[in-house]
């Protein structure tokens, strides 16, 4: 089995300051970048096949070539990372904040050059206060340098950026509630098209980029995209940070090559169940993916074999289910959360989530119905795809539409028994 990329992150060690981060090859990929046109940064980074870490997996430089560029474009454009990360189970991009602000503000330089950004944030989760001062720091640090402001490295380039601290909703996630948000607007999400990149912040072009897809920049324009691709196992290009969660032994975050199976994530690195725990199902990507079980633990992680698993990658960072843990509760705690993110703007959502949620309640304490289970498969359709304004509660219905077809016995014995089946043996059992 390979060694992790990365090794775990040690908390509270402190992150490579300018001067060391520079003694590191630290800002190289900016003098590299500043000499090419933006139009070539942009080929390169659509050839690596580079695709948005933030979970849905779309090509970054193609996301780029969708910005209107040339004289006749309207100014200024904006580039936004989205440091929101609010994913249950997920911290991946807290490893990349706290761990090296610099890595982030480099590859959001390269970005800014490409797309001609003059005006960049940092949208950051209102809990990563940690985050927040390193960040702060670094981009001072990065201004007094010349890595910042007009002018930067005598190029004629000039971007300026920002901290800014989200006040902890899920919503703002979504790259269109983030933008009003930052517009000092209720963080609803906007109808797309248009896409931000052509309509985005005050209705400028501007490029949402989650915090991982920007640290990959530097090093796909330092060391080119064969090398960029030979990282991966897949055909998802680069590494991937890959979490795990659970009652695993040793919980963590990991930069793999992308495309490491589950069962080596699992078993390797996550070194494998804690003793007198057994493994019934885990969840790929946070908590806005289907469960994947058993039968799964061989796929590769990445964009394409998850899905067709009948999953999604998502952030890749997972959670894991074992067998004293009840899957109507796990699953009841997950809408829970939803519902409560729901920013309430399209029925289907402010409604169907907090039903859900009470029957899920209702089944967990012993109080279901045998109509309910209909209830509920009728919510993963209707709570799906295209019935809903944006992603967050068709994604809530990913976890539920598969608990209820891989653990539907769980769900049935707490409505027929009257009590979840655990609360009485230790391990669940196949009845
Ligand atoms: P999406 O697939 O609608 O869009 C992804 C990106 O591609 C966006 O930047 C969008 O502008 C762009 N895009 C998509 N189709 C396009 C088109 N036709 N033309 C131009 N640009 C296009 O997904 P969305 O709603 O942005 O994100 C959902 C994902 O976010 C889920 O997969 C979920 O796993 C993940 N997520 C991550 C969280 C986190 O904390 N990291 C929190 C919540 C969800």
């Amino acid at each position: 089995m390979e060694k992790p990329l990365t090794q775990h992150i040690v908390p509270g060690r402190k992150p490579l300051n300018l001067k060391e981060y520079e003694k590191v090859g630290g800002y190289q990929s900016v003098r590299k970048a500043l000499k090419m046109t933006p139009a070539e940064v942009q080929t390169l980074v659509k050839d690596s096949n580079l695709k948005g870490r933030g979970g849905a997996g779309f090509n970054t430089g193609l996301k780029w070539s969708f910005v209107p560029m040339g004289p006749e474009a309207a100014t200024p454009k904006y580039l936004v990372a989205n440091a929101d990360e609010m994913e249950p189970g997920t911290f991946k991009d807290r490893v990349l904040l706290e761990g090296n602000p610099h890595q982030l503000i480099e590859g959001m330089i390269v970005a800014a050059y490409a797309i001609q950004a003059s005006i960049s944030y940092v949208f950051l989760r209102w809990a990563y206060r940690l985050a927040a001062r390193e960040i702060t720091q670094a981009i001072q640090e990065a201004h007094a340098a010349g890595y910042l402001g007009k002018n930067i490295l005598g190029s004629g380039f000039d971007l300026e950026m920002h901290l800014h601290t989200g006040v902890g909703r899920y919503m703002c996630g979504e790259e269109t509630a983030l933008l009003n948000a930052l517009e000092g607007k209720r963080a609803n999400p906007r109808a797309k098209p248009p896409f931000p990149q052509v309509s985005g912040l005050f209705g400028k072009p501007t490029i949402v980029n989650n915090v991982e897809t920007l640290c990959n920049l530097p090093h796909i324009l330092n060391n080119g995209v064969e090398w960029f691709k030979s990282l991966s196992k897949s055909p998802d290009a680069g590494t991937k940070l890959y979490g795990v969660s659970g009652r695993v032994k040793t919980p963590g975050c990991w930069e793999l090559p992308m495309g490491v199976t589950i069962r080596e994530l699992l078993e390797v690195y996550a070194g494998g169940m804690q003793d007198g725990y057994l493994f019934r199902g885990l969840l790929p990507g946070g908590a806005s993916t289907d469960f994947l079980v058993e039968e799964h633990l061989d796929v590769p992680m990445d964009f394409g074999s998850i899905q067709a698993a009948g999953s999604r990658m998502g952030t890749g960072t997972m959670i894991i289910l074992d067998d004293q843990t009840c899957p109507v509760g796990f699953v009841h705690n997950l809408q829970h959360f939803f519902a409560q993110e729901s920013c309430g703007f399209c029925t289907p959502c402010r409604e169907g989530l907090p039903w859900v949620e009470k029957i899920l309640l209702a089944i967990d304490k012993g109080e279901g119905k045998p109509e309910h289970l209909l209830t509920l498969d009728f919510h993963t359709k209707y709570l799906g795809p295209g019935n809903t304004f944006c992603a967050l509660a068709p994604g809530a219905m990913e976890p539920l539409q598969s608990a209820l077809k891989y653990f539907r016995e769980d769900f049935e014995r707490h409505i027929y028994e009257h009590h979840c089946p655990l609360s009485k043996s230790k391990a669940w059992q196949p009845s």
